[in-house]
């Protein structure tokens, strides 16, 4: 528990006392272009634990250390292969982790015990200044509590740690929204974890073929990824996901019927589908245009943290698909609901 939740525009000072706290062992939640992280010193096993604590997260799920130079690499990782120095000058900075064998003096709390650590630069100029300024790697979960969305906005943050953390500083709005994608190198072929960020295609456009993790697990145990539970990034709220040719059909059909039982259904949505959906009676969070998979992912967080502040009864929402971005999306969706029909 810290006294109090400062929320700080990111300026050269309060970077430079973000980088103090960070060195001194305390807690700082700053943006990347994926989701709000919840930073401690990665090298200080004290620090890592505050982590765990604020989140409420169990010590078996490990973090990712954030970096902010290539070179930095060699002091968290034992070997970094060729495929792994292909990949990060393709992908660093950006959404994509790899699974790295872990050098001993990262502690083994960050890596939940593992002989592997996740390692990732991220491209968000406050990231990468406060990595610099803090002169050391920065352990990052998702800043949430543990099993909530992630946030992708600095409210998100503070309304699930505020007193928790010592700082949050403001980027706005992530632009990604979905956490990174995260990558097992050492599997042949290699294999993707979480789908994210850094899609299928775009790593397979470099290094040949990759197998996916099977997802939607309801147990961690024999977990390759041990946060990879099915129930995840969840709301509060009831969430039914629609999938397949019929998706759009099944939704009206349940939310009608929802609505002729006076309640009160909530649609999270591309743009085009919104005024459909209003004029039955929904209420609806925008997701932004079909064809921009981007902005979707983007949203999908806020959505479901929006829509569980306006107390529905239950969240509707159909798939996007299963290319590109898409898979990410739809891994997230699917760990989120409590049912998916389709
Ligand atoms: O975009 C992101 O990745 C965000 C930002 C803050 O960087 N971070 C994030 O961290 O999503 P977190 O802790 O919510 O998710 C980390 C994931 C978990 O699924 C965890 O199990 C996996 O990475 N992971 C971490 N270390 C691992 C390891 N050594 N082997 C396999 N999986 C690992
Ligand atoms: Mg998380």
């Amino acid at each position: 528990m810290v006294a109090m939740t400062r929320i700080l525009t990111p300026d050269p000072e309060s970077i430079a006392a973000s980088a103090e706290i960070i060195r001194s062992g305390g807690l700082v939640a700053f943006p990347t272009e994926t989701v709000y992280g919840l930073g401690a010193n990665a090298m200080d096993a004290q620090a890592v634990a505050r982590i765990f604590a604020a989140k409420g997260r169990p010590a078996s799920d490990p973090l990712i250390v954030h970096i902010s130079r290539l070179e930095q690499v060699e002091r968290l990782a034992r070997n970094f292969s060729p495929a792994a120095r292909t990949l990060a000058e393709a992908f660093w900075p950006g959404p994509l982790t790899l699974i790295l064998p872990r050098q001993p003096e990262v502690p083994s709390l960050v890596t939940s015990g593992l002989d592997s650590v996740a390692v990732r630069i991220p491209d968000h100029p406050v990231a990468l200044s406060l990595i610099e300024a803090a002169e050391t790697p920065i352990a990052a979960p998702s800043a949430n509590r543990f099993g909530h969305t992630s946030p992708t906005t600095a409210a998100h943050v503070y309304h699930d740690l505020a007193g928790k953390v010592d700082i949050i500083l403001d980027g706005g709005s992530t632009k990604i929204g979905v956490e990174s994608t995260v990558l097992d190198i050492s599997t042949s072929p290699v294999r993707i974890l979480r789908p994210g960020g850094v899609t299928r295609e775009m790593i397979e456009a470099l290094i040949g073929p990759v197998s996916m993790l099977a997802q939607s697990r309801k147990t961690s145990k024999g977990l390759p990824s041990p946060g990879l539970l099915k129930k995840h990034y969840a709301p509060r709220t009831e969430m039914i996901l629609f999938k397949g040719p019929d998706a759009r059909k099944n939704l009206f059909e349940y939310l009608k019927a929802e609505l002729a039982l006076g309640k009160r259904p909530g649609v999270m949505a591309e743009d085009e589908e919104v005024r459909a959906l209003e004029e039955c009676g929904a209420l609806v969070f925008p997701l932004g245009a079909g064809i921009d998979l981007a902005g979707i992912a983007s949203h999908i967080y806020a959505g479901m943290r929006w829509l569980d502040d306006q107390k529905v009864d239950v969240i509707l929402c159909t798939d996007f698909g299963d290319q590109g971005l898409g898979v990410a999306i739809r891994d997230r969706l699917t760990r989120a609901a409590t049912r998916v029909v389709g």
